[in-house]
């Protein structure tokens, strides 16, 4: 280690400043030679009462610094904005840029040489790793892993996408309440996150695979002894990197996001990797767009049998090799020279990995399924794109043209999907207008809105549904999503009434809206934007600078980095 670190500018002094930044620590009991310019770990943690998928960080926060003290470092673990799927409101998506400046704002302005991100529930990892990137430190993710297995009635139950089938169910009065109350307890029965590949498993997924965790860490349930070891290894390594001067940067290369896209495509990973990866890039500096998924991604064939779209859950991935064993059977295809966080390459990393269970893990020659990746459509119902995850779609839709049932924001939806006298039949095309970024606001997770339930009851089980929404990762359907630009600045999906012509056509990545320009122009000179939903804090602020869905919905003024420097101290 050659250069001086940036926490001996606060520790390495011997004056006024030197003294106080040092005392107060001490209060803590730490002794002298904890500031003797021993790389400073930061362990980020995104623990909460609130997001019960982190609910166990503080013991893995433990394990770290364990880890951190063990390779001669001093940890300090600080708290940032959770945000936890299941609670919050209207969406988390909505403060994803909110607590990526958290992040930013303590790394910079704290004297940390290297940062621990401790992270879970979805929105937990992109937004504390945008955060990073945008100050470059050296950067270690440790995931706190998935949920175990649910289990109901004799089987395996999967985190959100059993919540949509049992809840169709009821609706369609092919289960009791009594039951549906029963299956409640025993979908979460353990730490961790959604155990389906999900948005947080696609995001454990995402980060491993872009080479910011140690091998092997995505996948390992929260309940699993396996995971300490892994938050007290990653102590040891992070005071590593430090010393190496290893930072995100130099690991988040354009290589690293092609594998990523294509490792997402493999397993299946959620729609929401989409937005969460471009706002990611922005960050880092690294050229991505929409079109890179498509080209990347939809012609690798989907290896990993997972809910929602297979069988099996992430406790069965974890014991059938993990996401190395699908690397492996992706090297031909994926940079196997791209560096890792553990200072080797992919390729050293995943050497030896074995599959156990080919039913969970297939080959590449063999996959579960042909269909992967996201395919991004264009046409004049989406000039700036839209996404449809084809694994989760019913084939039979791929080519289709329906008639138009337009709900005008998700509190008509929820008015009129269910009345009887509703003109839908099954080949109609349901549309839903303002959940975008600035039209909910935040972009939630309606895009896989329930059809309406005369339809469930006639055995109907899926429709094609546009939004610029997004789509939960454990959800499935023929669904696009993320149409950009949005209904609620004009876009074409604004203009769209009852009885138009909508043809989707996935094989030639079309979404059209059958009007003529003539027409179009005439609704859109009549279009007229809603009032703002609010002209105060944060969220006024998020209104004024959220970006659309293709680009990642990151705040204009945050995409880049700004170095960790800070030109004035605190006296
Ligand atoms: Fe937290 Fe699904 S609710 S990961």
């Amino acid at each position: 280690m050659s250069k001086k670190l940036r926490s001996q500018t606060w520790f390495g002094k011997y004056d006024i400043l030197g003294f106080a930044y040092r005392s107060w620590l001490k209060n803590q009991g730490h002794p002298d030679h904890v500031f003797d310019g021993r790389p400073v770990i930061g362990i980020c943690n995104t623990w909460s009462d609130l997001t019960p998928c982190n609910g166990h960080f503080r013991i893995l926060a433990e394990m770290v610094k364990r880890g951190v003290y063990e390779a001669g470092g001093y940890p300090l673990e600080f708290p940032v904005m959770s945000l936890g799927e299941s609670l919050m409101r209207p969406t988390t998506m909505l403060f994803r840029n909110l607590a990526s400046m958290d992040v930013e704002e303590t790394l910079r302005a704290n004297p940390i040489d290297g940062v621990v991100l401790l992270t879970g529930c979805d929105k937990t990892t992109p937004s504390t790793i945008m955060g990073a990137c945008s100050v470059d430190l050296p950067t270690l993710v440790v995931n706190g892993g998935p949920m175990l297995n649910g289990k109901y009635g004799g089987k395996d139950i999967g985190s959100g996408t059993d919540l949509w089938k049992f809840t169709d169910d009821l609706r369609a009065g092919r289960m009791t309440m009594e039951q549906y109350m029963e299956a409640e307890s025993c979908m979460s029965r353990s730490d961790g996150h959604c155990m389906t590949m999900g948005t947080a498993s696609t995001m454990a997924c995402m980060v491993e695979a872009l080479g910011l965790t140690l091998p092997g860490a995505a996948a390992i349930p929260a309940a699993d002894s396996r995971r300490r070891r892994l938050a007290h290894l990653s102590g040891n390594r992070i005071v590593q990197m430090v010393k190496d001067d290893l930072r995100i940067s130099q690991i988040l290369t354009r290589d690293a996001f092609e594998n990523a896209i294509k490792i997402n495509a493999a397993v299946g990973g959620s729609s929401n990797f989409v937005v969460h990866l471009l706002a990611i890039a922005g960050r880092v500096g690294v050229d991505l767009c929409l079109e890179d998924f498509d080209r990347l991604g939809s012609h690798m064939p989907l290896l990993v049998n997972l809910m929602p779209s297979g069988y099996y859950l992430m406790e069965d991935f974890f014991y059938a090799g993990g996401l190395p064993a699908v690397i492996q059977e992706l090297k031909a295809h994926l940079h196997m020279d791209a560096l890792t966080a553990n200072g080797k390459t992919v390729g050293e990393n995943t050497a030896g990995a074995v599959c156990h269970n080919r039913d969970v893990i297939a080959t590449y020659d063999s996959p579960w399924k042909k269909e992967a990746g996201l395919a991004v459509l264009r046409g004049n119902l989406c000039e700036d794109g839209a996404i449809l995850k084809p694994s989760a779609a019913t084939p039979e839709l791929m080519r289709h043209r329906g008639r138009a049932v337009v709900f005008e924001d998700i509190d008509d939806y929820h008015a009129r999907v269910d009345d009887p006298d509703l003109e839908v039949d099954k080949s109609c095309v349901l549309v839903l207008k303002q959940v975008g970024p600035k039209g909910y606001p935040g972009m939630p997770e309606v895009g896989n809105f329930h059809i309406p339930a005369k339809l469930l009851k006639e055995g109907v089980s899926d429709m094609i549904r546009i939004s610029d929404g997004r789509m939960s990762g454990t959800a499935f359907g023929t669904v696009v999503l993320h149409v950009a630009p949005e209904s609620a600045i004009g876009g074409t999906l604004a203009l769209v009434q009852n009885g138009d012509m909508i043809e989707l056509d996935v094989p030639n990545r079309r979404l059209q809206l059958d009007l003529s320009e003539e027409e179009l122009a005439r609704r859109r000179a009549a279009w007229r934007p809603r009032p703002p939903y609010t002209e105060r804090g944060y969220v006024s602020m998020f209104l004024e600078h959220v970006q659309q869905a293709n680009l990642g919905a990151d705040f204009d003024f945050l995409v880049g980095k700004s170095g960790a420097d800070v030109p004035h101290g605190n006296h």
